[in-house]
């Protein structure tokens, strides 16, 4: 059964759309993990447009769960998780003019770079999982690279049409299922949705999905804590074809 990491940057978004002190993230999290989390996510991102330096310090001293950090892999961010030592690092792709992480990052282009930066994190007994397209010659780098999990990129599926959805599902599928047979632990992410997380969550093997926007947007309404609660529920019991059902005729 896949758990569930909740990605809280897009409560600093909020804060820093004023530059003030609320919503503050950090006891936000504690909601969070009352909701059900297994774990709080959040992306130090290099022009620190939301999450700042002060809420990863904070969340590693109050997250009772596991804090996963999100972050580009430069020596700055490397320097930042050795002193913090999250529960896990993400490494991701990141330029200043996206608005979210766009593509997966490539493994296989930077292999000698991402190696040097994964094998002092783990050393330092810091697990990395690597934020990849399912793409076979991407996770065989990962393998190489030492990583003992990939996040697959789950962006495409997300924001397929509906006669793609299936075709788009189906390479996650087969991404999970690779990553698997080369021993890597898989872990998925980015634009699910309580609609379309059942599928992704069904998968065989998938450990777990981090989730935020659609998260937060639902706490609006119903709370955090509810709106974890009900993401929760989906991903603990979901169906297995509910995109299929979804079809006409
Ligand atoms: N995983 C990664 C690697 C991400 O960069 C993001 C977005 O910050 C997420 C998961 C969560 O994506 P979303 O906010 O669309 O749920």
């Amino acid at each position: 059964m896949a758990s569930l990491g909740v990605n809280i940057d897009h409560i600093a978004n909020v804060r820093e759309a004023r530059r003030t002190v609320e919503p503050d993230p950090v006891p936000m999290a504690l909601l969070a993990e009352l909701g059900g989390a297994d774990g709080i996510t959040v992306h130090l991102r290099e022009d620190r447009r939301h999450i700042q330096d002060r809420d990863v310090e904070l969340l590693r001293h109050t997250v009772r769960s596991r804090l996963n950090l999100e972050m580009a892999a430069t020596a700055e961010m490397v320097a930042i998780a050795l002193k913090i030592k999250p529960d896990m690092v993400t490494l991701v792709p990141e330029r200043r003019e996206e608005v979210t992480t766009e593509g997966g990052l490539d493994v296989a282009g930077q292999l000698s770079t991402l190696t040097a930066f994964i094998d002092q994190l783990q050393s330092n007994s810091i697990p990395v999982s690597l934020f990849v397209d399912p793409d076979q010659a991407q996770l065989d780098a990962c393998r190489r690279s030492g990583a003992q999990w990939v996040e697959l990129h789950t962006g495409a599926y997300a924001e397929a049409s509906w006669s793609d959805q299936p075709k788009e599902l189906a390479r996650i599928s087969e991404g999970c299922a690779t990553a698997r047979q080369l021993g890597l632990r898989v872990n998925a992410g980015h634009g699910l949705t309580y609609q379309n997380v059942e599928p992704i969550a069904a998968l065989e093997g998938m450990e777990e999905l981090n989730i935020g926007h659609t998260i937060v947007a639902r706490a609006l309404v119903v709370g955090l804590e509810q709106a974890v609660r009900d993401m929760k529920a989906l991903i603990q019991n979901p169906r297995r074809d509910p995109l299929f059902g979804q079809l006409p005729g």
